[in-house]
Parts: C-alpha cells; structure tokens; sequence
C-alpha cells in the first residue's frame, strides 16, 4: 500500500492542523462544538489548560527516562507477557509493512490486589513496579499522574458528552467512568545510533486505539502521525506537532463504537528519527459498562451499526488481538 511505501522512506508529511481545547474555558458549549468538529473530521484534538502542574508533568517525564536508561536485565525482570510492566518491540515485526518495530514501554494498569474479584479482567490487577531501591518514589509519581491524568480525561469525556447531544455527566456513571479504567504506557522510542539523514524509524504500526480517548503527552519530538481516512485505499499521513504543555487527544474505536461512527476513532503510527518520550493514558470505562449505541446517535433511518457488548468482553477481544499481534483499524474490531 501506498503509505507503507512512504513509511520506508525519507518522504516530508504536511502537518494536521488540528483544534484547541481550553479545558479552563467556562463556556463548555464552544469547547463542545470544537471538540464535535474535531471529532467528526479527524478523531483527534490538542486539549491545553487541563490543570496538571508542570511539576509533575516534568517529574513523570524524569521518571521515565530513569526507567528506560536502567540496564536491560533490570528492565526484562519487570517483563510480565501481558498488558503490564516492561515490554520491548524489538525483534517484532509489523504485519502490515514486514518492517522490524522499534521502542520500549512500560505500563500501568489499574491497580487492585490479587484478592478482588475484578483482578483477573485484562485492565486491573497487581501492577510490577520498579524496586524503590533502585527508583525511589517512581510509583508514587506515576499513581499520582495515573489519578491526575483520570481526572482530565473525564472532564474530556463531560464536553463530549455535550457535543453529542447529551446530558454533561452522561459518562460519569458508576458503571462507566465512575469506576473507569485509567491505563498508562510510558513510551521510549530508542534512537541513539539514527543518522537523522536516513529512514524514518517505524515505531508504532498504523491502528486505532480501542478505549473512548487517549490522552497522549510528549516531550519536543515529532513522530506521531494521523490518516484522516482510515478507509482510503491511498492513505494520506499527516505530522502531529507536540504543542508544549498540552496533550494530543485522539477518540478510539468504543467511543466510536457508541456514537454509531458519527466520531471517528483516528488511525495513527509513530515514524520517528530522534530519540523520543511519550506517555500515553488510554480512558477505558468500568468492566460492567455497557457499550451501546447513545441514544442520541440512533434513529429509525439510522439503526446501531454493533449490538451491546459488555466492556470486558471487549476487552478480552482486545487483549487477545494485542497479544496475537492483530492491529485494531476500527470500530468492527475494537
Ligand atoms: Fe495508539
């Protein structure tokens, strides 16, 4: 395809102009009709005053570079072959292009203990944190940042509300994002040795991600890229631009899911040529939560496209895609 030609090689990308949320805006209407524009071209948006200090943004920033400078013996004892702890892409191949994927992560999922009832489900469970010996204070830091970052999608997921016609606190349900699902990937995308001359580094491989929205924080390096339409047989890429301070939103395949395909979940991948940092927060909702079409997004000329499905059972389809190394496109797969 023609996009895992242009993944090969040197090729310049335009970049996506894309709008701004001011989370400190009082008129939730205007955030609402940027974020429905947003979300109905591209999937994919800046949110900028989220009220996360720059303190702790730099701290979660340190921290993880910390991690990822530790010997790769003390990183591989923190490899658990599911979704949490350490894991590596090198040595991986993308499915799609044939070409090797490179970078590290490490991730968090919600933290409950062995004893309850919910730790078996793919997104909860015992964490495997780094000795505080050899970090001190690095899980303090990033539960801190799993809570703060929790908070600023759910205040997200309010304006979305709102953008699809709903009342404002439609998601905060406990059975939905009462009891959400916060899901942190501390990313490395390793190049030390890259003449910034030669091919880009494939990263991440093209998909959409699955929850309601991720939250992406970056530090100054480009790399992520979106295609607007993910259906195109020509796919066109787009350059995503960090913009310090604020976070790059993307909407994944349940919102898209639930909203009948009005809001687009967005297709994106990581091409990079510098050594780079991000830190991704995927915004699940509760293992109950039903995922079903919003009434709002429904009529008799316009049927749901997916029947309810409980979101654990998602998930399992999810988890089972990721270890079996399936890439999510949309929706239908999510
Ligand atoms: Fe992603």
């Amino acid at each position: 395809m023609a996009d895992h030609a242009a993944a090969n090689g040197k090729e310049s990308y335009v970049t996506a102009a894309l709008n701004c949320i001011d989370l400190s805006n009082p008129d939730i209407h205007q955030s609402a009709a940027l974020i429905k524009q947003a979300c109905m071209d591209s999937g994919i948006f800046y949110v900028i005053n989220h009220g996360i200090s720059e303190e702790l943004m730099a701290e979660v920033f340190a921290q993880t570079k910390k991690f990822f400078t530790l010997p790769w013996e003390e990183k591989m004892k923190l490899r658990t072959g599911r979704n949490r702890g350490y894991d590596t892409r090198s040595k991986k191949i993308d499915s799609q292009t044939n070409k090797e994927l490179n970078g590290e992560q490490f991730m968090m999922v919600r933290e409950l203990p062995y004893s309850d009832k919910e730790a078996e489900n793919p997104l909860t469970g015992p964490n495997v944190w780094p000795s505080a010996d050899i970090l001190p204070g690095w899980k303090e830091t990033m539960l801190k940042y799993q809570q703060a970052v929790l908070n600023v999608g759910t205040a997200v997921a309010r304006i979305i509300a709102v953008a699809l016609d709903l009342k404002v606190d439609f998601f905060d349900q406990p059975a939905f994002l009462g009891n959400a699902l916060p899901y942190v990937s501390l990313n490395h995308y390793g190049a030390e040795d890259v003449d910034p001359s030669k091919e880009y580094l494939l990263g991440t491989p093209a998909h959409c991600d699955p929850p309601i929205i991720t939250l992406l924080a970056t530090d100054d390096v480009p790399g992520l890229q979106i295609c607007k339409d993910k259906h195109a047989k020509a796919q066109i890429w787009q350059n995503v631009s960090p913009l310090k301070g604020a976070f790059i939103v993307n909407t994944g395949n349940t919102l898209e899911r639930m909203s009948n395909c009005v809001f687009r979940s967005t297709m994106h991948r990581v091409l990079y040529r510098q050594d780079r940092y991000t830190i991704a927060f995927l915004l699940y909702p509760s293992n109950d939560a039903v995922i079903e079409c919003i009434p709002s997004c429904k009529s008799a000329e316009n049927p749901p496209k997916f029947p309810p499905i409980k979101s654990d059972e998602l998930l399992r389809v999810i988890a089972n895609d990721i270890v079996a190394g399936r890439v999510t496109r949309d929706a239908t797969d999510a």
